[in-house]
């Protein structure tokens, strides 16, 4: 849902096409949020004095980074050689929200046409209307259709309006933002305050990069506030000389340079060191000094924000042989498996411990019932696994959209332990089920797989998933991960059950296969393109399982959906007979999941059905089971695990299935038209 991307440098000379690099590149990696348009905001000519900068460029263009890129290069009068020692540069590429992808609707949005101040936004101001009847009552004139345009154009307005002109940059985006409802993340640039830059956030993630060559002074920086009359803590001096100054270098080398992002896969690869930004936080550069301020005092809050190391390594950011981000993350898959488990499972004892939830398992046990609240694919991991989580815990297991849940105002008590689950950890539905839960006193428990995400720092305990970063908007790996995440957890609450021993043994060996049996079936790629090659032409397939594999069934559906663009469905094979048979002749595509579980004898009923009604489906099978290939016009045999892991392995086929048929149809498979990766808005 949009991504935002922006570069400070300080004392660190850069020529303008150095700059714009960095700033496409981060865009590049911000694409997967959002990519029907993009733009860019850098200082204008100004070469007499480079650090007086009093213009600004925008460059925008309709299309995604690559179509922005070859736009900046076509622009005959933009000097790319010239010098700055300070400069600051803003990024954004966008999934529109309101209005239509446009270059006049992407981003910076800006105040006026002298550009005196940008912005670049992601999220939702839904009280832009009223922002904008006002603005229009001021002569203000609006030439976009975005909900951001008011944010320029209301700053300029305070700006000009204020009494005194000793306001800081960091006073106005302040008073920009309490008049602001919704979601956003911000970053601004003005030519009122050439080397500033400031950026803020509400429920929309925002972090701050910092590269420097010396020493930082501090590994935590203390923050500011505004006190209620909007003068400023007369406690704290925000000069950067004082030493209560959030930031600073320390030595002689006052060298730095800052970046803003969405994420942290923007900045790896010029820093590790990273500032996750809090809702209501106002970071401010300033003089090559950083520091971060909140809007109001407010009790119960951190008084400082700690500079992260991050873990993640720009190889995992990287495509490497592979031609797409997704079919990378689908061969992943062996090592992301892995990855989730290490550290926490005892083979020889058969132990699991979840750091992130041991101090609050006796709470848990103790619950009423636990709720798993997610959406998409997240949603798709509750769903296989929680046949297990109720077989394990014997708790009462709810598995909820999070925007259904959200819209029936779901009754949630305080012994009830509610799960979050997301990929991102930005999903606002799922974000938005996270304040409400936490409003009603109940545990929350996040389940994601992006460190300093709002959802995991909201959230009262939780797990990692640590499948690395995900960048094809398809989710797959994240899912094989999320589900033995979940998996982890139900055979952690049932450590002390005796009743349940033989069972978790037999789960345990199999979660120790489960790497080597993963590996086995991505062999199975080149027979799967044969397959995909055979339906890509189809305008709908049909895939049905039931028991632990009827999430499988869903997840494929969407996958297909998403990347295919052709109708799919995943459907409970005991539902069949309810209505969907009506679909199915000997034209229609059915996949059918058969296992030999405890549905086998009536999955086997459902395939019997199917063929009765002329249908000649493919069958996902057990190898080695013979009792049913007669019936099917392909046989994917796959190697076994035990009943409740078996959906791991068989939504690979799927997953390759789709990738194959979206190339095969000629689509973009890392950015499925209409979709972003990171869904921030309700
Ligand atoms: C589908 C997909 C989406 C996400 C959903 C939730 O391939 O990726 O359905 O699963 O938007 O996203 P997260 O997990 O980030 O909350």
């Amino acid at each position: 849902m949009c991504g935002i991307f922006a570069y400070l440098n300080y004392l660190v000379p850069k020529q303008r096409k150095e700059i714009l690099e960095i700033l496409i590149k981060g865009l590049k990696r911000l694409e997967y949020r959002g990519y029907d348009s993009a733009g860019v905001a850098i200082d204008g000519d100004n070469e007499l004095d480079s650090t007086k900068v009093n213009t600004i460029r925008i460059i925008k263009k309709r299309g995604k980074v690559k179509a922005l890129d070859e736009e900046i290069y076509a622009q005959e009068d933009l000097n790319l050689d010239v010098e700055y020692d300070m400069h600051i540069g803003i990024a954004h590429t966008r999934w529109a929200t309101h209005g239509v992808p446009s270059a006049l609707n992407s981003h910076p949005q800006r105040s006026d046409e002298n550009n005196e101040f940008v912005v670049i936004h992601n999220g939702i101001v839904t009280n832009y209307k009223d922002i904008k009847k006002f603005l229009e009552s001021k002569n203000y004139e609006f030439e976009s259709e975005t909900d951001t345009e008011v944010i320029a154009k209301l700053i300029k307005y305070l700006y000009d309006t204020h009494e005194t002109k000793d306001v800081t940059f960091r006073e106005l985006v302040e008073d920009v933002v309490q008049q602001l409802e919704g979601a956003f993340a911000l970053v601004f640039k003005s030519v009122h305050f050439p080397g500033e830059a400031v950026a803020t956030r509400r429920g929309s993630p925002l972090l701050v990069g910092i590269a420097a060559k010396n020493k930082f002074s501090t590994d935590h920086i203390p923050i500011s506030y505004r006190d209620n009359r909007g003068h400023h803590d007369s406690g704290i001096t925000l000069e950067r000389s004082d030493s209560l100054v959030g930031f600073q270098v320390v030595g002689d080398n006052k060298e730095v340079e800052y970046y803003f992002a969405s994420d942290a896969s923007a900045i790896i690869e010029h820093t590790n060191r990273v500032i996750y930004l809090e809702d209501n936080d106002v970071a401010a550069v300033k003089d090559g000094g950083l520091s971060i301020h909140r809007i109001k005092r407010e009790t119960g809050v951190a008084q400082s924000r700690e500079v992260h190391t991050l873990k993640m390594e720009i190889q995992q950011l990287m495509k490497g042989n592979f031609s797409t981000f997704m079919q990378k993350e689908i061969f992943e898959q062996p090592e992301s498996v892995t990855n989730t488990m290490r550290g926490r499972l005892n083979f020889e004892n058969n132990t699991v411990l979840l750091g992130g939830l041991k101090d609050h398992l006796s709470e848990i046990r103790r619950c009423r019932r636990l709720l798993f609240i997610a959406c998409g694919t997240s949603f798709h991991s509750a769903v296989a696994t929680r046949q297990l989580m109720e077989e394990l815990t014997e708790l009462p297991v709810m598995v909820e959209l999070a925007s259904d849940f959200l819209d029936r105002k779901t009754p949630v008590f305080r012994d009830d332990v509610c799960f979050f689950i997301s990929q991102s950890g930005e999903t606002a539905d799922t974000l938005m089920a996270l304040r409400y839960c936490t409003e009603r006193g109940s545990l929350t428990v996040g389940i994601t797989n992006t460190v300093g995400s709002s959802i995991s720092r909201d959230t009262q305990c939780g797990v990692h998933i640590n499948a690395g970063p995900e960048i094809g908007v398809a989710s797959t790996k994240a899912y094989t991960s999320q589900f033995i995440a979940l998996v982890m957890f139900a055979l952690m609450m049932s450590e002390d059950r005796l009743s349940m021993q033989a069972r978790r043994t037999e789960i345990f060996n199999a979660l120790e296969r489960l790497p080597g049996l993963v590996k086995e079936v991505l062999k199975m790629d080149d027979e799967i393109h044969k397959l995909a090659q055979e339906l890509y032409q189809q305008k709908s397939i049909l895939i049905m399982g039931r028991g632990f594999n009827y999430s499988t069934c869903l997840e494929g559906a969407l996958k297909i959906k998403e990347l295919c663009y052709l109708h799919s469905e995943g459907i409970l094979a005991g539902e069949l007979k309810h209505g969907p048979l009506a679909l199915v002749d000997k034209t229609m595509p059915v996949i059918m999941i058969i296992m030999k579980d405890n549905t086998y004898l009536k999955c086997q009923n459902a395939l019997q059905q199917v063929v009765a009604r002329g249908g000649r489906p493919i069958l996902i099978c057990e190898k080695g089971d013979n009792e049913n290939q007669q019936y099917g016009s392909r046989v994917l045999e796959m190697p076994q695990n035990i009943d409740c892991l078996q959906g791991i392995l068989n939504v690979i086929p799927l997953q390759l299935l789709a990738f194959h048929i979206a190339v095969l149809r000629g689509y973009d498979v890392d950015c499925p038209r209409n979709l972003a990766k990171s869904v921030t808005v309700e």
